[in-house]
């Protein structure tokens, strides 16, 4: 019935355009006037599909980016040259002239059809439409001859996803959109005798029934350069030459057939039902698309997912392990019978043969072959341990971090890993938790940079590189807020501090390509991370467009009971896939319980397709359908490479942080050196809180760096004691060490394990035993230079005053030893500034640089101590002197939307080159909303060489810098004045 329908449709449009446009020698002049959207569809493929039906045609088109129909009559009334003009003629050659008027285009030929549209985002808008249409068509009509027809071009390309500020006119709802834009061209039509409607919106709107899905544009609203700009062609050529445009043998280069089938037949339906979409669904594509790698990934996607069961669905929604877990608070029971169809599997091998022994099963044993994703926590390093990440941050170095990144992808890749859950970029203000080690500090911006450059480094330049792995963001969100400092445990967060403090670092990260994040296991004022609809889906897929994969922290989703809010495993996985977590690590509720929750239709099918195509489009964009299986590599070739160690090295050099010096440092010409303290010839604990798979027989000991480096002094080492307990044993023998010594180097500090997950700590002041020893040493009247290895920046108490120079190494990984032995030598120049501030007692937590204004900012210090931090963000010694002259800014008057440049010469005064980091900071000194008494907002390393004078020069974009959001992340800049802080020197700059 339906195909004598349309027989008799188009017998009718050919007997209606017979004569007149359809006949054979007939040539069809078009002229369209519009912007990208009409320079899309007939520019790209209408003359090649009319050629091919041995139609002649010349056809044009009047281009101005994102034209309204207001602009049009506005160009027409100024008879301004303000359009690209391109014309494709008879014999298919193109002319173009750029700076075109209207009046010219109407009269260049003789035009049988001149159409015209709505811009993309108005065209829902009717209003938008009425005050300048009858004005534009008398216009046109007062240039061509009574015999062209007017005709009306629907257009119509968002995507759901589309993050297009205009889309928000429609609720960012699409067929809220493309519903509104029916009705208007229906009006349209009636009210100003169109004769013709060219349905390119609805062909669209067909062919994402179809299993190209909602991947009909490039960008999120114009049309895809291939398939896309084809089907609006298509609408284009059936509605003017009234000939069906299925089975015309005209398809773009490398279009694949299945493509040009269902984008011809969704054209086609379009010109018999113009303002309602057809499903095409039954369209099905024939052969595999998902296997054949040279088609567009989106439909790649598509396809499979529309030949997957509900089962094979779920299963890849699931994360399970596989080998021998070496992490204490996850200890998993190793799979056995993994599914074949699992999506993906924590991998704790080091070895490929048993991820390519799994991945046989999931290819070979599962009904559509898709491979499974193996991931990994290669947090700061994999067998090259590099310094934590605390310490990383304060090297400010993001080209260090980046190549380390890009070292543990290689060991990582090359040992059968896809997807490292790294970087945390948790802004973290409390050091009694012990996560603080596995971030990048207490500053947002300093963890984006980091957060970007570790981003770059795992994903390189190509995710199917085969050196690539995918990096994942965590912990969404605000994990960092842990009250009190302990983990798992609730936090208080504004709405305001959400946007402010939490979410920017991810918002910068996900610039750089992250293509997968992780939800954490906090509780945000009451709703929980791995539950909250507002943080998981409104921001991050709504606002942000993030269309890559959400997967939840270990047992993140079964602990929503835990917190509750679920009652059970199945509430837990309803509300944690419906708020957009997309897979399930470990809580074995999604395998269990989301088919029951599709099938009751609690969690909707799109909900789980859409989890689903996340999933799926990481595993193509890493290339593993083409490359599943990880080759066999020698260990020797693949770890702890010469250029990897040294990467090493320089990072733990410019990490580390001289805290105090009175002139004791560098130490030259030293006869007697005592190395004493638990952490001198320790090597496990200097690897930090995620070691991956470090071995103790690479690591560097400090005592053998310092023995290396110090080659004409005598070396005397005494442990003196544990780094707990009360065993005073060994003090004796440190003591007659120290007074045979002229210095001594105290290593003192935490054990690896005392940071890091499920390690909050009450008392981060130094352990009673190390402080003991401290106190002993100094009363022997030596020089003591005080060495710390620890997880999080420290109360230190008397130690300070007990010591001569105090030098922070953190966890320095497998290679710090020849860096501390370099800076204590005087050989490195220390360079590292803290990213953490160092509280001065545990009363002051939270204490940050960047807190707010007080209302009394001379009262309400602490009546029993000082308020101020020990050593505060930013705070770094080097063994040289820098000068900061005065600051310059290309203009003083800014205007919104304007960028300006600040510079700062900054002079090396002393004998030693070095490396200085130059800080930039905003304060504003009153806005509506307050602001926090200064933000980082530029930073920049270089190194000046001794009696050299650098200029570091800031580029700031004044609506994104030196502005501020309110709480539902809308940005603002305000009129007034803003001071820009670098050094000790301060610029006044005034926005108008
Ligand atoms: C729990 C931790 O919170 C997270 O950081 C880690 O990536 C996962 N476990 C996987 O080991």
């Amino acid at each position: 019935m339906k195909r004598i329908r349309c027989f008799i449709v188009l017998l009718l449009a050919s007997i209606l355009f017979a004569g007149e446009v359809c006949a054979k020698e007939k040539i069809v002049r078009v002229l369209a006037i519009g912007n990208s959207f009409s320079e899309d569809a007939v520019c790209q493929n209408l003359y090649e599909l009319a050629t091919a039906e041995g139609q002649k045609c010349v056809i044009a088109n009047m281009y101005i980016g994102g034209c309204s129909l207001e602009r049009h009559l506005n160009n027409a009334r100024g008879n301004l040259k303000a359009y690209r003009y391109q014309k494709i003629g008879l014999n298919g050659l193109r002319v173009q002239a750029d700076s075109m008027m209207l009046s010219k285009a109407l009269k260049d030929e003789s035009w049988d059809y001149i159409s015209l549209q709505q811009v993309s985002g108005l065209s829902g808008i009717y209003d938008s439409y009425t005050p300048f249409l009858p004005e534009l068509i008398r216009y046109i009509k007062s240039f061509i001859s009574p015999k062209t027809k007017l005709i009306w071009h629907q257009t119509w390309a968002y995507a759901q996803n589309s993050t297009h500020k205009d889309f928000e006119r429609y609720g960012c709802n699409q067929m809220k959109m493309y519903g509104s834009i029916m009705d208007a061209s229906k009006k349209v039509m009636k009210e100003y005798g169109f004769s013709l409607i060219i349905p390119s919106g609805t062909a669209v709107q067909n062919a994402r029934t179809t299993f190209i899905g909602d991947n009909m544009n490039r960008d999120g609203y114009h049309l895809n350069l291939i398939y896309g700009r084809y089907t609006a062609a298509c609408a284009w050529f059936e509605t003017l030459f009234g000939k069906s445009v299925v089975g015309n043998t005209y398809a773009p280069k490398n279009m694949h057939p299945a493509l040009v089938k269902a984008t011809q037949e969704a054209a086609h339906q379009a010109v018999l039902h113009p303002f309602e979409v057809t499903n095409l669904k039954a369209l099905t594509p024939g052969e595999k698309l998902y296997t054949d790698s040279s088609l567009p990934l989106d439909i790649r996607v598509e396809d499979l997912l529309g030949r997957m069961t509900i089962e094979e669905k779920v299963l890849q929604l699931n994360q399970y392990t596989l080998g021998t877990n070496n992490i204490e608070n996850n200890k998993g029971v190793e799979v056995k019978n993994t599914p074949a169809e699992i999506g993906s599997l924590i991998y704790f091998g080091t070895e490929p043969d048993l991820r390519n022994r799994m991945q046989h099963h999931a290819m070979e044993n599962s009904r559509l072959g898709i491979p499974i994703l193996f991931g990994y926590d290669a947090i700061h390093g994999f067998r090259t341990i590099f310094p934590i990440p605390l310490a990383q941050a304060c090297s400010w170095n993001p080209g260090l971090v980046e190549q380390g990144c890009r070292i543990t992808a290689q060991e990582t890749k090359l040992s059968g890993i896809d997807w490292t859950f790294s970087p945390m970029i948790d802004v973290s203000r409390d050091p009694r938790w012990g996560r603080v080690a596995e971030g990048y500090g207490e500053d947002p911006y300093t963890n984006g940079v980091f957060g970007q450059a570790a981003v770059r480094g795992y994903q390189g330049k190509r995710l199917d590189d085969s050196l690539s792995i995918a990096a994942c963001l965590k912990h969404y969100v605000g994990y960092g807020a842990s009250e009190a400092g302990r983990d798992y445990v609730y936090t208080e967060i504004s709405r305001q501090t959400l946007w402010d403090t939490y979410l920017p670092p991810y918002e910068m990260s996900l610039r750089s390509g992250a293509v997968s994040l992780m939800s954490s296991f906090n509780n945000i004022s009451g709703i929980p991370s791995s539950a909250n609809h507002y943080t998981l889906t409104e921001v991050l897929r709504n606002k942000w467009g993030f269309r890559g994969l959400m997967v939840s922290d270990w047992g993140a989703v079964m602990q929503l009971i835990n917190q509750k809010m679920a009652r059970d495993l199945k509430e837990a996985g309803k509300l944690a896939i419906n708020a957009g977590v997309d897979m399930d690590m470990m809580s074995h509720s999604y395998d269990k319980y989301l088919k029951e929750l599709v099938e009751e239709k609690t969690v909707e099918p799109a909900v789980l397709d859409e989890s689903v195509r996340r999933l799926l489009r990481l595993k193509f964009q890493l290339g593993l359908f083409e490359n599943p299986y990880t080759p066999q590599t020698d260990a020797s070739t693949r770890f702890r490479r010469p250029a990897s160690v040294k990467a090493a090295e320089e990072m733990s050099a410019q990490s580390m942080v001289l805290l105090k010096n009175d002139g004791t440092l560098p130490l030259r010409a030293v006869k007697r050196l005592a190395v004493i303290g638990p952490m001198a010839n320790n090597a496990h604990d200097l690897l930090g809180c995620w070691w991956g798979h470090g071995e103790d027989k690479d690591i560097h000991k400090l005592l053998d760096g310092i023995t290396g480096e110090f080659k004409a002094s005598e070396v005397r080492y005494a442990k003196g004691c544990d780094f707990s307990g009360e065993d005073e044993t060994g003090f004796q023998e440190a003591l007659q060490s120290a007074k045979w010594a002229d210095v001594v180097v105290m290593c003192l500090g935490e054990k690896g394990s005392w940071s890091g997950e499920n390690n909050s700590h009450a008392d981060i002041t130094l352990p009673q035993i190390q402080q003991h020893l401290m106190q002993k040493i100094h009363a022997t009247g030596k020089k003591v230079i005080l060495v710390l290895a620890n997880g999080r920046p420290l109360v230190l108490g008397p130690a300070v005053e007990q010591s001569n120079a105090i030098l922070e190494m953190w966890q320095p990984g497998t290679d710090g030893a020849s860096a501390v032995a370099g800076i204590l030598s005087g050989r490195i120049n220390p360079s590292g500034k803290l990213a953490m501030t160092f509280p001065y007692s545990q009363g002051q937590i939270p204490i940050y640089y960047n807190r707010r204004s007080s209302a009394r900012p001379n009262q309400g210090f602490y009546k029993d101590m000082v308020s101020e931090p020990l050593y505060p963000f930013g705070h770094g010694l080097s063994y040289t002197r820098y000068s900061y002259g005065e600051l310059s800014a290309s203009k003083t008057v800014l205007h919104k939307g304007g960028k300006v440049s600040v510079s700062v010469p900054v002079s090396n005064d002393g004998d030693m080159d070095g490396m200085e980091t130059v800080f930039l900071y905003v304060s504003c000194p009153y806005s509506r909303i307050t602001r926090p008494v200064k933000e980082l907002k530029r930073f920049d390393k270089r190194m000046i060489r001794k009696g050299e004078t650098v200029r570091f020069e800031f580029v700031l974009d004044v609506n994104k810098d030196l502005g501020f959001v309110d709480e539902q992340g809308n940005q603002f800049v305000d009129a007034g004045e803003v001071n820009i802080c670098i050094g000790d020197k301060t610029l006044k700059l005034h926005i108008e």
